[in-house]
Parts: structure tokens; C-alpha cells; sequence
């Protein structure tokens, strides 16, 4: 049983504070999570709680999430069973009793219900991966690594967040993240010889001062060439244009570029782009309340591309299920603190594989070194993992965990490979 619920302020990768949370249990076993945090978050997402005294981390002290972990929830949880991670979910998200977690906070609410099954785990003295997963749970996921980072995540001009390698052709996790690795180096003399900065964003990416997507992709690609890998085939391309930050009044705002395009223009933009360079993926390719763009993309490149779901889904099932009835999406983007608790999660991740969408495990622009998020890729099989870029140790520390992950299971473990993505022909 639970004896001790502690929580506290620590930093995350931005520098900005964060909730962490241990949970001890009465065979002295401890788990510990920390909580992440986004910057281009999605207007239905659940509460991140910040104090907002103006004095302390300029306004974004955690201050009162922690002190509902150490007092309210700690109250509520001591002495029930980790096991039961349901029923220690359901007992903060009633305490809470706000649809959005507002009033303890996610971040409070989800540090806590990460500690939990972590502890459990350690009682248990299984991995993670395994205790939440099952003793079937040995698919390692195909990475998606952001390694030119725009919008939001950097100081340049480019107006989509992310650009991404996925190396689908890799025999393993372990020769996946050596492919990314030497795509990455590459990709930073290539930059260098360009005259552009090789300095990074907040995922790890190089953060250089292009102005147009193109740009950014044929660098990708030419460095995806030069270290002596096939576009496409060894590696595919995935993008993330965080498009709800530059929908304006039904337009699509390119201010970078300085070209503003219609939905209309938009859909055909990125078709374009997917028709000159190998892109596999697009998330949030539509903002978030553009759902009559969502269903034009899905005419236009829902037989070709993955088109993933963030902002628009937030991790929430509800939001999910009218998308799935809608057909706007193939493929929902998983980010824990979103939702801001591991069942809702885990409800969401088995929701969308009975739809037939594919599931990417995400991380956060701000993240800690909790590599949690690895675990439950593997545990929910889903053959994606987003966790940025081959630089950052905030970023490095999931991917290193997998390659544990990997070794563990030795001759049982599976790479997604190709099939981790939604690519139909
Ligand atoms: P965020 O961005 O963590 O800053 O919200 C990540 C994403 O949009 O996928
Ligand atoms: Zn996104």
C-alpha cells in the first residue's frame, strides 16, 4: 500500500519549474516521475496548474500543485493498493472534480499517477514496460527525431515546428538511433558549410534561420544522402507544422515566409510537399478547430500519409471518438500530461488501435529526465515514439532508455520498422 505521497518543485529542460512527485510504498519501494510541459499546447488540454505569483519563476511556480500532491491527494492515496492504479486515478480525478483537472492541476494529478505505477513496477520488481504492457510487450518503436526545429521550439523564421527523420529501415532500435545519429551530424556541417547556425531548439534540433519548408527538407534529405542512407526507403521524413499557431480568421498565416494560404491552398501546400520530398507523416498538419480542413486533408493525402492528431485530440477520448466518427484523422499523436493521467491515457492509446489509428508516443517541448514516456511505447506496442531530437540529454535519456529496453528483451524484442506507421500502399 501506499505510506507516502511527496511532491516538490524541480526544473525542466527550459529551466521553468515542474511538478515531481515520489510514491513510497510499505515494502519500501519508491517511484518518481516529473512532469513535462508544452509550449504549442492545444486550448483543450487539462489544466497545467501555475501559481502565478509574479515574484517566484516569474509567474510559473507550481507551487499549489505541489501542495495539493502533499496535502489533499497524499490524504486521499496513503494506504490504498499502487496496484490499483485505476482506482488511485479515479480518487484524484473525483478530488479534483473539474472536467479539465483545473483545480489540483494535471500536472499535480499526473505526477502522482506516474509515481504510482512506477512504484508498483518496483514492487513488483518488473520493468515498467513490462508491468504495465503484459509479457507480451516487446515492440520497440519506430523514433521520430525532430532535427531542425522551427515555429514555436526556436528563434528563426520557420513557420512549422518540426522536421523529423523516422528510420523505418533500421534493423533495430539501437541501429535506428545510430542512423539518426549520423544524419544528425551530418546535417549539422551541412548547415555549418551553408553559413547557417548549428545552434539548437528547444527539442535538440537545429534551430538555422531558413525561411521556407523546402529548405528545411532538402537539407534533411541531402543529409539523409550524404551519410549514405536512401530518403524514403532507409529513412522517411514525418513533420510537425503545429498548425494551430498560425491559423488566423480561417487563414493560414505563413509569417515567416510572409504568404498567408487558404485552407484550400494549405492542403495543397503540404500535398505538394509530400508529392516532392518523401514525407511519411504529418501531425497537425489542420489546426485544431479547422475540422472541415482535417476531412479535405484526409481526401487528399489520407491514402498517402499518416495524418496525426494533436492539438485536435489533446489525448482526450471523447475528442478522439467524434474525430473517428468524423474520419478527420488515421492517427493520434499520445501526450500523457495532456490528459494528465496514466488510465485516461492508456483508454485513449486502446481506443484509437480498435479505430484502426496509428498511436505516436510524445513527449513535450519542456521534459525532464524521466523516461517514462519510452516505457509506455513498448507497453502499448504502438510502434511510434516521438521524443525529439539526437542531442539533449532531456531528449536522449527516452531513446537511451529504449536501447535498455532492447537489450533486455534480447532474441523476444521486435522493431516496428515500416509498419509502425500508417503508410497503406
Ligand atoms: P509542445 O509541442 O510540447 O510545445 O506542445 C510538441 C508538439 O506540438 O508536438
Ligand atoms: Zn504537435
Amino acid at each position: 500500500a501506499i505510506t507516502r505521497v511527496v511532491g516538490r518543485e524541480v526544473l525542466d529542460s527550459r529551466g521553468n519549474p515542474t511538478v515531481e512527485v515520489d510514491v513510497h510504498l510499505q515494502d519500501g519501494s519508491l517511484g518518481r516521475a516529473a512532469v513535462p510541459s508544452g509550449a504549442s499546447t492545444g486550448a483543450n488540454e487539462a489544466v497545467e496548474l501555475r501559481d502565478g505569483e509574479a515574484k517566484r519563476f516569474h509567474g510559473k511556480g507550481v507551487r499549489t500543485a505541489v501542495e495539493a500532491v502533499n496535502g489533499v491527494i497524499a490524504d486521499a492515496l496513503v494506504g490504498v493498493e499502487a496496484e490499483n492504479q485505476a482506482l488511485v486515478d479515479e480518487v484524484m480525478i473525483s478530488l479534483d472534480g473539474t472536467p479539465n483537472k483545473g483545480k489540483l492541476g494535471a500536472n499535480a494529478i499526473l505526477g502522482v499517477s506516474l509515481a504510482t505505477v512506477k512504484a508498483a513496477a518496483a514492487a513488483h520488481r518488473v520493468p515498467l514496460y513490462r508491468y504495465v504492457g503484459g509479457a507480451g510487450a516487446r515492440l520497440l518503436p519506430v523514433p521520430m527525431m525532430n532535427i531542425i526545429n522551427g515555429g514555436a521550439h526556436a528563434n528563426n523564421a520557420l513557420d512549422f515546428q518540426e522536421f523529423m527523420i523516422a528510420p523505418i529501415g533500421a534493423e533495430n532500435f539501437f541501429e535506428a538511433v545510430r542512423m539518426g545519429s549520423e544524419v544528425f551530424h551530418t546535417l549539422r556541417k551541412s548547415l555549418s558549410d551553408a553559413g547557417h547556425s548549428t545552434g539548437v531548439g528547444d527539442e535538440g534540433g537545429f534551430a538555422p534561420n531558413l525561411r521556407t519548408s523546402d529548405e528545411a527538407l532538402q537539407f534533411v534529405v541531402d543529409a539523409i544522402e550524404k551519410t549514405g542512407y536512401t530518403p524514403g526507403e532507409d529513412i522517411t521524413l514525418v513533420m510537425d507544422p503545429a498548425t494551430s499557431e498560425f491559423f488566423k480568421d480561417g487563414v493560414y498565416d505563413y509569417a515567416g515566409e510572409g504568404v498567408k494560404r487558404s485552407v484550400e491552398e494549405h492542403a495543397q501546400y503540404l500535398a505538394g510537399l509530400v508529392s516532392r520530398y518523401p514525407v511519411a507523416s504529418i501531425e497537425d498538419a489542420m489546426a485544431e478547430d479547422d475540422f472541415e480542413g482535417w476531412k479535405l486533408l484526409m481526401e487528399v493525402l489520407g491514402d498517402k500519409c499518416q495524418l496525426t492528431g494533436d492539438d485536435v485530440f489533446c489525448t482526450n477520448v471523447d475528442r478522439l471518438n467524434d474525430g473517428i466518427r468524423d474520419g478527420i484523422a488515421n492517427s493520434i499523436l499520445v501526450k500523457v500530461n495532456q490528459i494528465g493521467s496514466l488510465t485516461e491515457t492508456l483508454t485513449t492509446v486502446d481506443t484509437a488501435h480498435k479505430a484502426g489509428y496509428t498511436v505516436v508516443m510524445s513527449h513535450r517541448s519542456g521534459e525532464t529526465e524521466d523516461t517514462t514516456i519510452a516505457d509506455l511505447a513498448v507497453a502499448t506496442g504502438c510502434g511510434q515514439i516521438k521524443t525529439g531530437s539526437l542531442s539533449r540529454s532531456d531528449r536522449t535519456a527516452k531513446y537511451n532508455q529504449l536501447i535498455r529496453i532492447e537489450e533486455e528483451l534480447g532474441s523476444q524484442a521486435r522493431y516496428a520498422g515500416r509498419s509502425g506507421l500508417y503508410v497503406r500502399s
